[in-house]
């Protein structure tokens, strides 16, 4: 290779949420708050070890087993105890075997491994996200070849549905357009859509024959673990045909472990059955089988009734506490006589502030306060020794309009 052609490659700009990690550590203010990325952090800044992850460590590690190479499909235990976690075990569509689960390399890897098979098998070139979208959503699906257009989703002030423009958008789409939808706690705006909002979505997938593929990365962290499966789970009573990503990252603390899941719910057991040799044949070819640790623990986890009781008290109190927060955050607005209701209003970790994107830049230089350039902040970073502080701080830049 010519030299001349290394010499000529242009450095690419940082990751819009994990760059923002690497300043915030290089920022020696003690006042700096972390909210970019979607991380939980407890009460004391911290990013816990879940309880019963420990336990579920120690429990492995006493096995000693050995390292062999996983299935291509991930660990068997894990795939059978993650689908029941985001259908519900009794849910038809898991009894029937309708449904190919398979590990994934977290949720990013689940989308990936979604739009690859969607493109090269289905025949998807177009798809859409919300606008506005989690940045990877739009880059995973065009490195996977389609051709990515934006559906409307929130209002212009930028703090709820703009729901008829929605309905729109989704009519106007060609038939096989794969539609990414956020299955709960949207990112970046936190702004949810209703049950009865859902069904009318449903409603115009299954008319336009749209292909959905549902981001569930924060199951747990909306409204409770059974009801933020809502969406997934009533489309896959319907007998629709689609495709879902979970995520273990965020619901059992395993970020760095990458363990996810991508599920395609098919027609019939013979049809996910064809859909496994599929995406096991792409497993293949891009990493050839997924990493053990984390599926270990999720399957040790939820294989255990006791476990699995620890393990959702512990994602409750998770949920209760950013509830808190977002409490605290609006209470705190309105000291600074400021309105903070999309605090209260929007669900799961994040929130859009309304601020523009050299506000953003603002309230991250003279306040030290990190969040996404898009307006989002992770409501998860806030604690009770620091939401007076950017309140105080979102509150000045604020001020600054006038
Ligand atoms: C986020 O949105 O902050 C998280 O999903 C982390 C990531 O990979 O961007």
């Amino acid at each position: 290779m010519l030299k001349s052609d290394f010499a000529a490659l242009a450095p690419m700009p940082d990751d819009p949420i994990l760059g923002l990690v690497d300043l915030y550590k290089k920022d020696p203010r003690d006042s700096k708050v972390n909210l970019g990325v979607g991380v939980y952090l407890n009460e004391e800044g911290k990013l816990p070890l879940m309880s019963c992850v420990e336990e579920a460590e120690r429990r492995i590690a006493a096995r000693r087993e050995p390292r062999n190479y996983m299935p291509m499909s991930g660990l068997p235990q894990y795939c059978a105890s993650i689908q029941k976690l985001v259908f519900g075990a009794e849910n038809p569509a898991v009894l029937s075997g309708r449904i190919a689960t398979i590990q994934t390399l977290g949720g990013t890897g689940a989308l990936q491994l979604g739009a690859a098979f969607a493109h090269q098998f289905l025949g998807v070139n177009q798809g859409v996200v919300s606008d506005p979208t989690w940045g990877n959503h739009i880059a995973i699906l065009k490195a996977d070849g389609l051709e990515v257009g934006k559906y409307a989703y929130i209002n212009e002030a930028r703090n709820a549905i703009n729901f008829e423009g929605f309905k729109a958008a989704l009519k106007a789409l060609a038939p096989k357009t794969l539609v990414l939808l956020h299955g709960c706690c949207h990112n970046p705006t936190g702004v949810d859509l209703s049950r009865e909002q859902w069904e009318e979505a449903a409603d115009i997938i299954q008319e336009r024959d749209l292909l959905p593929l549902v981001d569930m990365a924060y199951q747990g962290f909306g409204q409770g673990i059974e009801e933020d499966a809502y969406a997934i789970r009533m489309f896959a009573d319907r007998g629709m045909t689609f495709l879902a990503a979970s995520s273990c990252s965020k619901n059992f603390g395993l970020y760095g472990e990458r363990v996810g899941a991508l599920h395609v719910i098919c027609e019939n057991a013979q049809i996910a059955a064809t859909v496994t040799s599929i995406l096991k044949r792409i497993v293949r070819q891009e990493y050839s089988n997924p990493p053990c640790h984390g599926g270990k623990i999720v399957a040790e986890v939820l294989a255990d009734a006791e476990l699995q009781k620890a393990w959702r008290e512990e994602v409750d109190v998770m949920r209760a506490r950013i509830l808190d927060m977002r409490q605290s955050l609006f209470e705190a607005g309105k000291a600074e006589g400021q309105d903070f209701s999309f605090a209260v209003e929007q669900k799961g970790m994040f929130s859009f502030t309304g601020l523009a994107p050299e506000e953003m830049d603002a309230l991250r230089e003279e306040y030290g306060v990190y969040g996404v350039r898009n307006s989002r902040i992770c409501i998860a970073g806030l604690n009770s020794k620091n939401v007076a502080y950017v309140a105080r701080s979102i509150a000045a830049i604020l001020k600054k309009r006038a």
